[in-house]
């Protein structure tokens, strides 16, 4: 059992700390945010990520979870403390390392005793050496050491926990070796592959994946848009293509695009981490402009099919940038929300979890409670989050209250001949000419 402390309980902070508290060791969880600790102590959640809650409560009944808003009650004494907080895009596309900073000075002040700091959080190469710098300098108990070790999430919002105790791989990165070590040995319980290389490497090989996986979904977005000028459906392309074994399926569906929190930051912070450098990062600014087209090939096929937008009631069928996740950042949704709505549509929307998030940060939507009431005198209806729930409704009533049966499919969930025998106008991406 060891004695570990999390800065940051967002959607990394929180499973990580709550997993390894489920993996036996004593775990402090912490955020300068009182309302957050607040509703963690009362047993509720403040991200939806399925399985959670179940989890934090089962290991808060076991005293191995406790929640605080103060440094001087976690520092001390902890072994391990993993940095997990935001790291948001700045105004050029540079993570904003403001929160990491501010964790690792207030680390610095009360550290009593050997601690190993954690870089959990997605940082550009080389935050390590300036977390290390911080604790050099900032240090207040004259001969205490430490050591940073970069330890970089690959969590999926959705199935965080999953992919938290079933890893591909945990990957670590130090300048001190020993150091990386002592981090392993809290993953041995998982039996994973673990790889241990140096500090930058590490910190690389976070943003080089989540490039990689956009680079991608870009990809075959591209072949989206080839295929409904030459007649290919790219669902079968995807599927012969991941036949290779060097290839493989996965990430390849074609759609309206990325989303979320990672994705979009860190592709744009790499490309901006490159271009300081003095590189020309051609590939990496093509996959973000494929990416936004994406959201725009939409509204193109709605405002083809009506003549014009204006006026127009359009029914958006999902509003978190995934299925089973709440979050709204970057999502697909509401770009393609506020195109609409700047070309004069009014919009209602559904979305099972993501709507009080969505609230925040849109206007002028029409929040319905169900996909059926969305689609209510509709002129169009567009699907844009595969939540399962939409996947098989009752087709018949939603055309039968629709004023115009047209149906975008944008993450070709539906079979276009069966979509057409209810009597639907549809469109998908990339399913053949005009992808009708
Ligand atoms: C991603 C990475 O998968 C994860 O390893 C990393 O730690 C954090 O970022 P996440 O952003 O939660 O995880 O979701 P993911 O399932 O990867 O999907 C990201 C976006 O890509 C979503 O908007 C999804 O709709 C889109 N996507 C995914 C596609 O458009 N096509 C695909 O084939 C796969």
């Amino acid at each position: 059992m060891r004695k570990i402390c999390v800065i940051g309980t967002g959607y990394v902070g929180l499973v990580t700390g709550t997993c390894f508290a489920d993996l036996g060791n004593q775990v402090t969880c912490l955020d300068i945010a009182p309302d957050k600790i607040e509703k963690l102590q009362r047993g509720e959640m403040p991200i939806y990520e399925p399985g959670l809650e179940e989890l934090v409560a089962r290991n808060v009944a076991g005293k191995r979870l406790t929640f605080t808003t103060s440094y001087p009650d976690a520092v001390p004494g902890a072994e391990f403390i993993f940095i997990a907080v935001g790291t948001p895009s700045g105004v050029d596309g540079e993570a904003d390392l403001q929160y990491v900073r501010m964790a690792a000075e207030s680390v610095a002040d009360v550290m009593t005793n050997y601690t190993i700091i954690i870089n959990k959080s997605t940082v550009p190469v080389g935050t390590g050496d300036s977390v290390a710098e911080i604790l050099r300098e900032r240090g207040k108990q004259p001969g205490v050491d430490f050591d940073v070790v970069s330890n970089p999430e690959f969590l999926r919002e959705g199935s965080a926990m999953f992919d938290f105790q079933m890893p591909d791989r945990v990957v670590l990165g130090s300048t001190n070796r020993a150091a990386a070590e002592k981090v392993a040995q809290l993953y041995l319980p998982l039996r994973c592959s673990i790889m241990i290389t140096d500090l930058r490497t590490a910190e690389m090989i976070k943003y080089a994946s989540n490039a990689f996986l956009a680079t991608r979904i870009s990809f075959i977005n591209e072949i989206a848009t080839i295929c409904e000028k030459l007649g290919a459906d790219v669902k079968e392309v995807a599927a012969g293509m991941g036949m290779d074994k060097r290839i493989g399926r996965a990430f390849l569906d074609a759609g309206v695009g990325y989303g979320g929190s990672c994705f979009p930051k860190d592709v744009k912070a790499l490309t901006w981490m490159a271009e300081i450098n003095g590189c020309h990062p051609q590939m990496l600014r093509a996959v973000m402009e494929i990416n936004r087209d994406q959201r725009r090939q939409a509204v193109t096929k709605l405002r083809d099919l009506l003549g014009t937008l204006r006026g127009k009631t359009i029914a958006v069928w999902g509003v978190a940038f995934k299925p089973n996740t709440d979050d709204v950042r970057e999502s697909p949704a509401l770009d393609i929300v506020h195109i609409l709505q700047t070309e004069g549509a009014h919009i209602r929307a559904y979305d099972p979890v993501a709507v009080e998030n969505a609230r925040k940060i849109s206007h002028g939507i029409q929040f319905c409670d169900s996909a059926y009431t969305a689609a209510e005198n509709a002129d169009a209806v567009v699907l844009v989050t595969e939540w399962n729930e939409f996947k098989n409704l009752d087709f018949e009533r939603v055309a039968a209250t629709m004023k115009n049966k047209i149906l975008i499919d944008g993450r070709n969930i539906y079979d276009a001949e069966r979509m057409q025998a209810f009597g639907f106008t549809y469109r998908g991406v990339g399913r053949g000419y005009g992808s009708s």
